[in-house]
């Protein structure tokens, strides 16, 4: 099937490939070289929920090969009016020949794609799943280190409800990277998703402590703790700027490691950080476009060719 609404929908094969694929497409994503694979084709960017990065680097994708974009947000649209997701969606089916949903609710983005035709990229469900996210954070990690494969990789901050930690720890536990989950007690990853993840023999530890989790690491990913989605203000203000990394922090920290975070940082990555060599994440919001020109090719069923030439 050509929809992605969780990293099950991708093969291991069907990950490597497509990363692969990003890689040629750098000086496409850079606006270096023009190869218009995807002319005629409209993109529906369907949002229900805010967004920077992910909503602006699939336009770019989709624009950079030749297509064209719809942007739908809820805000200003019929969604006020009262109109279904599922009403919604049989348009967009009409409108675009594929549509990228970003939703508040766990399962839309599934919902969507049993809804109508076109492929479905799912851009986040509530606290559910990324994939397109994780494809870019793998594509990061391997453009790092080369391989994933024996790496320590640290996921700090709110596991429970970040969607990015949840598609990520998945995949990275198939390509054999071993997980430390650093957060607080109240934000740990859920039992369902740490019990999925030992069952197929995962190396997993869990702990409330990032100092002592930096020098090991290879990657350590930090996230947002996710305000929106706290059933109360009180419980966030008790964990809102629980972790956080600076410049002094990497004088701890192994040759080569990199600090990632999928974005928007709140208090978690201090300015100082940016100009280390550790710092990663700009680089890991550019290769969201290499990577979903790579996702939007391979649903459209549109190969890229072997080389990229100018
Ligand atoms: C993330 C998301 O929306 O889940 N952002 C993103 O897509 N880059 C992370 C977040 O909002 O904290």
């Amino acid at each position: 099937m050509s929809d992605v609404v969780t990293m099950d929908d991708l093969s291991n094969e069907e990950i490597l490939s497509i990363l692969e694929d990003s890689v040629r497409l750098v000086p496409v994503a850079r606006g270096a070289v023009h190869l218009p694979l995807l002319e005629g084709k409209v993109l529906a960017n369907m949002f229900y929920e805010n967004s920077t990065r992910t909503r602006m680097s699939f336009e770019t994708a989709m624009k950079r090969l030749g297509g064209s974009v719809l942007n739908f947000s809820s805000i200003g649209t019929s969604v006020a009016k009262g109109e279904t997701l599922y009403d919604t969606m049989q348009m967009v089916e009409g409108y675009a020949d594929i549509a990228v949903i970003r939703h508040p609710r766990q399962g839309a983005a599934q919902y969507s794609a049993d809804a109508i035709d076109i492929p479905i990229l799912n851009a986040g469900d509530g606290a559910g799943n990324h994939p397109t996210q994780t494809m870019l954070d793998l594509f990061t990690i391997m453009e790092a280190h080369g391989t994933i494969e024996g790496l320590n990789v640290v996921l700090v901050g709110d596991l429970r409800y970040g969607r990015t930690v949840h598609s990520l720890s998945h995949a990275l536990i198939r390509f054999g990277a071993e997980l430390t989950l650093v957060s607080p007690e109240t934000l740990m990853m859920p039992d369902e998703i740490v019990n999925d993840l030992r069952s197929s023999g995962a190396t997993i530890s869990e702990s409330t402590d990032l100092v002592a989790a930096i020098p090991d690491a290879d990657v350590i990913y930090m996230t947002r703790i996710q305000k929106e989605r706290f059933p109360d203000e009180d419980e966030y203000a008790k964990v809102a700027g629980i972790y956080m990394l600076g410049a002094k922090d990497m004088n701890d920290a192994k040759d080569g490691m990199i600090v990632m975070h999928p974005l928007p940082r709140v208090s978690e990555l201090h300015p100082s950080l940016d100009s280390t060599v550790n710092a990663r994440y700009f680089q890991q919001a550019f290769n969201g476009v290499p990577t979903r020109m790579a996702l939007l090719c391979r649903s459209l069923g549109v190969e890229i060719p072997e080389e990229v030439k100018k």
